[in-house]
């Protein structure tokens, strides 16, 4: 974990050029950049990131990770080999909790096809850090998300009725997000968590965002066996796919894009 944060802090501290061959693609993000793009004249955020994928193996490509720093490439892949297992284990757990066979919500997510990826955060120090955030508030659009924040430096934010409060990170722990797709799955049994990210004027910050995410194509909707007459079934069924692209073109607006699932009742 010390050595995966440790190596994304060395290549966001190479000079820019260096940085800049693995510029992201418009159309993809993969690669590195400054932060999705949304409307013009929006406030942006305070943040540089590196998206690469790890599954389905079709999208692995080595050539979009950095090559540098040197053992770059080793310790990425590693790290991504054992959070997929982590993540595994903890659909295992999700899954019982609602009183559905262990592997429900994993055949949900497309079995052996499911997605993986990594968002790499970088918050450089900000000057007036109070009039911008390093993340706009969002929910995660994906199944879950294994957080590994900075050690030092808090700055993640998470919305419990109403009020923000700072999550103070503990060493060597992951920060586990439910993501939206769990959400609809779980027909809001499991509700995905809204969050932020602040910045800090005299320290920057690193994070490693690993998420954990359904087949794109395969329509989500809510576990039959979770839809009863006290909790009828909200959510029309959509595909990631069909789900990203919606976010992508809205930019992040908090929880708004999965309550907009909902159909009228
Ligand atoms: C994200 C995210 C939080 C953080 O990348 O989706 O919420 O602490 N990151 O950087
Ligand atoms: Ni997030």
């Amino acid at each position: 974990m010390d050595q995966a944060r440790e190596v994304w802090r060395e290549f966001f501290h190479l000079p820019m050029e260096l940085k800049q061959a693995y510029a992201n693609s418009p159309k993809t993000y993969e690669g590195y950049g400054s932060r999705l793009g949304v409307e013009k004249g929006a406030i942006l955020d305070w943040s540089d990131y590196y998206f690469l994928h790890y599954l389905p193996l079709c999208l692995k490509d080595y050539n979009k990770w950095p090559a540098l720093p040197a053992s770059c490439r080793e310790v990425i892949n590693e790290y991504g080999k054992q959070l997929v297992m982590l993540a595994g284990r903890l659909m295992k757990i999700l899954s019982v909790n609602l009183g559905l066979g262990e592997d429900y919500l994993q055949n949900a997510f497309g079995g052996e096809d499911i997605g993986a990826c990594l968002r790499v955060n970088f918050y450089p120090k900000c000057p007036q850090p109070d009039l911008t955030l390093g993340l706009s508030s969002h929910s995660d659009p994906g199944g879950m998300t294994l957080l590994l924040p900075d050690n030092h430096v808090p700055g993640l934010q998470v919305r419990k009725d109403g009020n923000w409060i700072t999550v103070k990170p503990a060493p060597h722990a992951f920060i586990v997000n439910i993501g939206d797709q769990i959400q609809i799955l779980s027909n809001a049994i499991y509700k995905s968590v809204e969050h932020r990210v602040i910045v800090n004027s005299s320290k920057e910050r690193v994070s490693l965002a690993f998420f954990y995410n359904p087949k794109s194509d395969i329509p989500i909707g809510p576990a039959k066996e979770l839809v009863t007459p006290g909790n009828p079934a909200p959510y029309t069924p959509m595909t990631f796919d069909q789900y990203r692209l919606f976010i992508r073109t809205m930019g992040p607006q908090g929880k708004s894009h999965v309550d907009s699932l909902m159909s009228p009742r």
